[in-house]
């Protein structure tokens, strides 16, 4: 925590990459403001301070999945979670972690997780990373800690250590390859990992994935996903989404053959451009030249995991800026749907995910780091906690 801390004072010290702005003058863009900020309802909170929850996936019976950075490398499942009276379980505590990050579906009820050893709450301890594969087929877990599952026990295996220069952040799962999985490594590069066979392939080293050189800590590449033929990134201090065309198989698309282009792309602050690249490869070398498009940069300190609609509408969390924000790329209008740099409604919001029940797919699930890295006021901060947000009215208010 206090290694982002220092960052930012740093960066206020040196005059870089801190854009003074009123979040809701940037991000509104010709959006109604009446009906901001969405309903939101919170579903589940940590009892003590410094707990980080770092990413969610949702199940197709409406539970959630999310995984714990802090205090200990846990993976909780919330059910009942339309209902008034959500209900946590602790499913498993990761050995040879401190903490988990990335998590994604790479068939029915069958999750893929990373973690690893961390120093203090961000600094990665290169070399200590793992996938691990989580079966919930066919389990009840609608039960507390210890209890007597009524079906199959989860499974929890471990599938590969991770080389000693990945740091895996954000997975995601490739369309109708299950068991074909991207993989964020937030040091500078993409990676493509079938999970069935260990092959694994460099997709992609390219400045846009690398860290920005300038802050204290290495953060590139972060959240991914996949949407219409592209995988977008969120390149954190470079506070830019970015996308490239990707064929079926999860492999980049090369320059010469995508045809795609964004009409819209924005100029990045210099002190912003990611500077250096990840020299190694894990796996094959499949990194190709590929084009990649700007989508958006934003007037914001950090840029962290995302989630996109049916529309292709991108909803960001910002961590130490408090907010969500929802950008659509069709009409370049974005609004802060969710938080303030202030108050604690978002506070240190840093993944989320839709629901996918049909009484729910317009409930965003947001998960929280409390305000850990940068304490709001400079001071406070909250237990993690998991929040729904209702985005029925982004159709209203013109995004
Ligand atoms: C916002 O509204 C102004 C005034 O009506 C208009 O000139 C401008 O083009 C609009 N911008 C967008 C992105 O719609
Ligand atoms: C944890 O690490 C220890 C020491 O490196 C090793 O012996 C053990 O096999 C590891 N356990 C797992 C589950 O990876
Ligand atoms: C993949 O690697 C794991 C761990 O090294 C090993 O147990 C497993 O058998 C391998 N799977 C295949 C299909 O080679
Ligand atoms: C590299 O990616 C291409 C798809 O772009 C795929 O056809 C090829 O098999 C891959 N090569 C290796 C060595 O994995
Ligand atoms: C991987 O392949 C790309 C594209 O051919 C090349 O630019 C890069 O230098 C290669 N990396 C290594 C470590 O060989
Ligand atoms: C974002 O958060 C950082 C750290 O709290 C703060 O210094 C910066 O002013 C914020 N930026 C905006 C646009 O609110
Ligand atoms: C931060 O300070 C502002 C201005 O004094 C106040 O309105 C807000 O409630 C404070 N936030 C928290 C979480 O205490
Ligand atoms: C968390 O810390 C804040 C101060 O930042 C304090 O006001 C609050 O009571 C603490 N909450 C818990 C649950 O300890």
């Amino acid at each position: 925590m206090f290694l982002l801390v220092l960052a930012i004072l740093l960066v206020q010290a040196f005059g870089l990459a801190v854009h003074d702005v009123n979040p809701n003058s940037i991000a509104v863009d010709n959006v109604s403001l009446d009906s901001l900020p969405f309903p939101s309802r919170q579903l589940f909170q940590f009892e003590h301070n410094g707990t980080w929850i770092e990413n969610v996936a949702a199940r197709a019976n409406g539970d959630l999945l999310f995984t714990v950075l802090q205090p200990a490398p846990q993976l909780y499942s919330l059910t009942a979670v339309q209902s008034g009276d959500p209900q946590p379980t602790q499913l498993f505590e990761f050995p040879n972690m401190t903490g988990v990050l990335g998590i994604t579906e790479v068939s029915p009820d069958v999750f893929v997780v990373a973690g690893g050893k961390f120093k203090g709450t961000a600094t990665p301890i290169l070399g200590t990373f793992s996938l691990w594969r989580v079966s919930l087929v066919d389990t009840d877990i609608s039960c507390k800690i210890n209890c007597v599952y009524g079906g199959k026990k989860p499974s929890f295996d471990k599938l590969m250590d991770l080389p000693d220069h990945v740091y895996p952040n954000g997975l995601t799962s490739v369309p109708d390859r299950p068991g074909v999985i991207l993989v964020a490594d937030s040091m500078g590069s993409l990676l493509r990992i079938d999970v069935t066979s260990n092959k694994t392939d460099t997709v992609a080293a390219i400045p846009e994935m690398a860290p920005v050189q300038g802050w204290p800590f290495l953060m590139g590449i972060n959240g991914i996903k996949i949407y219409n033929g592209h995988v977008y990134w969120s390149n954190s201090f470079a506070v830019t989404m970015y996308r490239m065309a990707i064929d079926d198989d999860g492999f980049a698309v090369p320059a010469t053959s995508s045809t795609t282009s964004l009409p819209a792309t924005t100029t990045k602050d210099d002190a912003n451009t990611p500077a250096f690249t990840a020299t190694t490869e894990f796996g094959n070398n499949n990194s190709t030249d590929v084009t990649v498009e700007t989508v958006v940069t934003m007037p914001i300190t950090f840029m962290d995991d995302f989630a996109i609609d049916e529309d292709g509408t991108l909803w960001i969390t910002t961590n130490p800026n408090n907010t969500v924000i929802a950008y659509n790329q069709d009409t370049g209008k974005s609004a802060v749907v969710a938080g303030s740099q202030q108050q604690a409604a978002m506070a240190g919001a840093n993944a989320a995910v839709f629901g996918r029940t049909s009484s729910d797919s317009h409930m965003l699930y947001v998960v929280t780091a409390g305000g850990l890295t940068s304490p709001i006021n400079g001071s406070f901060i909250e237990p993690a906690k998991i929040v729904a947000i209702d985005t029925t009215n982004a159709a209203h208010i013109g995004l």
